[in-house]
């Protein structure tokens, strides 16, 4: 909360004929993290990247992996996900049944040497974080509905941003907030920033900027420039 802004592009809007050539892009224009939206078809609707996808990935670039798991039953496939070299972690409050739950998924993320991190979709209480705050890494406030990318910020999501901010305060300090969904240098950026947000997930915001490669300098600066 309050660190340095991280850029984090999500894969997903990259040009899967050329993966690599987008990753070297990436590397170039100075990331900090690549998002890597997993979706099962079920959990959500769409069907997108899997671990074979992140093993592969992990061979060619050392920028860390963020990891963002939009399926059902979470803890079945997290292992694959730890093994595969994911460095960051996120699964959904939603896909996790209980508290019994949540306190495994952070657990074993944790003896893998991976960073782990809750999210959550847009319609559900922030405060229900409250009692795992102190133990992860990272709050991952979603400003759209899981699916798709290329959708509009909702709006107000940078009020939930506040909300886990004012919780890291008093709970931990170092927790890292990211947000994800229709994030970019104009406007939102900036919103989310000044309540508190450190990483910004951006897939249209990287990928179908004029220039891609600079887009990530120009969204650091925008989320800097706000705080
Ligand atoms: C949405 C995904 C996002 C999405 C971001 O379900 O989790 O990471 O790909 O795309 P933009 O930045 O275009 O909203
Ligand atoms: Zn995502």
């Amino acid at each position: 909360m309050f660190g340095d802004i991280k850029i984090s592009p999500s894969i997903l809007s990259a040009d899967f004929m050329n993966f690599e050539r987008d990753i070297r892009m990436l590397e170039r224009g100075g990331t900090d993290f690549i998002h890597v939206d997993v979706m099962d078809g079920h959990f959500v609707p769409n069907l997108t990247l899997g671990v074979p996808f992140v093993s592969q990935l992990r061979k060619i670039t050392d920028i860390p992996l963020d990891v963002h798991l939009m399926i059902s039953n979470p803890l079945e496939q997290l292992d694959w996900y730890l093994k595969a070299g994911a460095d960051w972690v996120s699964v959904h409050m939603e896909a996790l049944h209980g508290e019994g739950e949540v306190r495994e998924f952070i657990q074993r993320t944790r003896e893998a040497g991976v960073h782990p991190a809750l999210t959550l979709k847009p319609d559900y209480p922030v405060e229900e974080l409250e009692p795992y705050i102190a133990e992860v890494d990272m709050v991952l406030v979603m400003s759209v509905f899981p699916g798709f990318s290329g959708q509009s910020y909702i709006e107000g999501s940078e009020d939930r941003v506040g909300k886990v901010a004012e919780m890291a305060k008093r709970l931990n300090p170092d927790l890292l907030i990211e947000v994800d969904g229709g994030i970019s240098a104009g406007r939102t950026a900036g919103l989310v920033c000044a309540q508190g947000a450190d990483v910004l997930v951006a897939g249209s915001g990287v990928f179908k900027a004029e220039d891609p490669e600079a887009a990530i300098g120009i969204l650091r600066n925008a989320g800097a420039e706000a705080r």
